[in-house]
């Protein structure tokens, strides 16, 4: 009964309500480097500097709410992933956490492939000058027409996703007059869960083709039928923000058995595997994620004991991390609007954006953390919601987190770790202007995605 017997005023950490599991940080003003990109610190006058620059001055040239991304940490990660797997494989960076051309042009520049699943995704990494050759082409339902402009463009894969899609890209790659390289996206019965993965024999989702009751052999049987496709391997994604590295050993052992047995039915060894994304990030401080190496020990030790014991040759491994890349690259930055102390319950933080930037507390129940980063502060630690302005009580930033019990409207708080997913899942709920995505790097910050405005808005809206 502490919830009425606690005093009007900002919650403290030793009355929490029920169901609030952790404490606040010993150090409110403390940027744990797990969540913030790496080139964020505090000045000398407490004020948060992401390549060098301060937030007031982003806030004043940008406005907020804004993403702001750190590029030089975000090429720092593409080239960990590419050292880290090597020159005998591939790293297929996963476009739908977040694209645009400046982001194609730094993975172009840094050695690495991408992951389209869609037109729009397609045109914008064409557009910026990714070669061909190095796209990957992915999605459940691509239409006739995508899969015609990726053959057409010389896509280095398309990832066959269904039995009607084998046929269909065998088809129009013929009527291109080429065999189009493809793998196909099998099922092999992991789930994977953050933290858990659990193995089950079908698994009930629209991707690929199970490997259960031969569905994945019989599919690998018509694309070696069919002139138009040059079947180069097999592709398996388990899931999203995994920490856990046991449901991608269980998919590689999966795969690489599949491979066996199409040596062994065929006479053909497939030169490829790829293992999907899905590799988790730090959201929060209790987080804690693997390193690009680290995984690529894994996985390569994995593929390389299943092969031996198979007797195939190793294939060459590629991955298609997303998130793992762009997700702590960027934080989003908002203005406090209105703070709402709610008695015995907690404070309700209102910010400038909301569910139409961050869609991933509302829709996943994600977990994210908070800063002030405008000042620091010595007040108590209060626990607080960050919420948006949304018409709608699930509009969500933060569930729970700590800010100093003298924040105040104006002030600006960060949630770090919104690179991925958080802008590429952006909508116009409410008529929401999107936020711009900003790069900053050695001092300089330039807009590559720019704000929405009314005009936008209206423009689309045809009366
Ligand atoms: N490869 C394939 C075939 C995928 O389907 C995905 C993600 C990835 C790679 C990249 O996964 P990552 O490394 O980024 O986890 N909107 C959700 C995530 C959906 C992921 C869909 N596929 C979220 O916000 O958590």
């Amino acid at each position: 009964m502490s919830r009425s017997a606690h005093p009007a005023g900002p919650r403290h950490a030793d009355v929490l309500p029920e169901g609030h599991y952790s404490a606040p940080a010993a150090d409110l003003n403390a940027l744990d480097e797990k969540v913030w990109s790496r080139t964020v610190t505090r000045d000398a006058d407490g004020a948060l500097t992401v390549g060098g620059i301060t937030v007031a001055r982003l806030a004043e040239e940008f406005g907020t709410p804004a993403y702001f991304l750190d590029e030089s940490d975000f090429r720092a990660r593409c080239r960990a992933w590419a050292d880290a797997f090597g020159p005998d494989a591939d790293v297929f960076y996963a476009g739908k956490a977040f694209l645009s051309r400046a982001v194609v042009r730094w993975l172009t520049e840094e050695g690495l492939n991408l992951d389209v699943c869609s037109g729009g995704e397609l045109t914008t990494a064409l557009d910026a000058g990714m070669p061909a050759e190095r796209i990957a082409f992915h999605g459940n339902n691509k239409t006739v027409a995508e899969i015609e402009r990726a053959v057409a463009a010389g896509v280095g894969r398309i990832v066959l996703d269904s039995f009607q899609e084998i046929v269909r890209v065998a088809h129009i790659a013929q009527r291109h007059g080429v065999r189009q390289r493809v793998q196909i996206r099998v099922t092999v019965g992991v789930e994977a869960h953050t933290h858990e993965f659990i193995a089950t024999a079908h698994e009930d989702q629209k991707f690929g083709i199970a490997l259960a009751d031969g569905q994945a052999a019989e599919a690998v049987r018509r694309a070696l039928s069919l002139d138009g496709l040059d079947l180069i391997g097999v592709h398996s994604h388990i899931g999203s923000q995994i920490f856990d590295m046991a449901g991608f050993e269980v998919s590689a052992r999966r795969v690489v058995q599949l491979l066996a047995e199409i040596r062994d039915e065929h006479g053909v060894e497939l030169p490829e595997i790829d293992l999907g994304g899905g590799l988790g990030i730090a959201y929060t401080s209790d987080d804690d994620p693997r390193e690009p190496h680290e995984i690529a020990k894994a996985l390569s030790d994995i593929v390389t004991r299943e092969c031996e014991a198979a007797k195939l040759r190793t294939p060459r491994i590629s991955v298609e991390p997303g998130r793992a890349i762009v997700g702590p690259t960027a934080f989003t930055l908002y203005e406090v609007g209105t703070i709402k102390p709610l008695e015995g319950l907690r404070t309700y933080v209102s910010v400038d954006g909301g569910m139409s930037d961050n869609i991933r507390t509302a829709l996943y129940d994600a977990e994210y953390s908070v800063a002030l980063v405008s000042r620091t502060s010595d007040a108590e630690p209060m626990l607080v919601r960050v919420v948006g302005k949304h018409c709608e009580s699930g509009d969500i930033v933060v569930k729970d987190a700590f800010l100093p019990a003298d924040l105040a409207p104006g002030d600006l708080i960060a949630v770090p770790a919104t690179g991925a997913y958080c802008r590429s899942m952006a909508s116009n709920y409410n008529h929401a202007l999107r936020p711009p995505v900003v790069a900053v790097r050695d001092g300089e910050a330039r807009v590559i995605v720019r704000r929405e405005t009314e005009e936008d808005l209206l423009r689309l809206d045809v009366g």
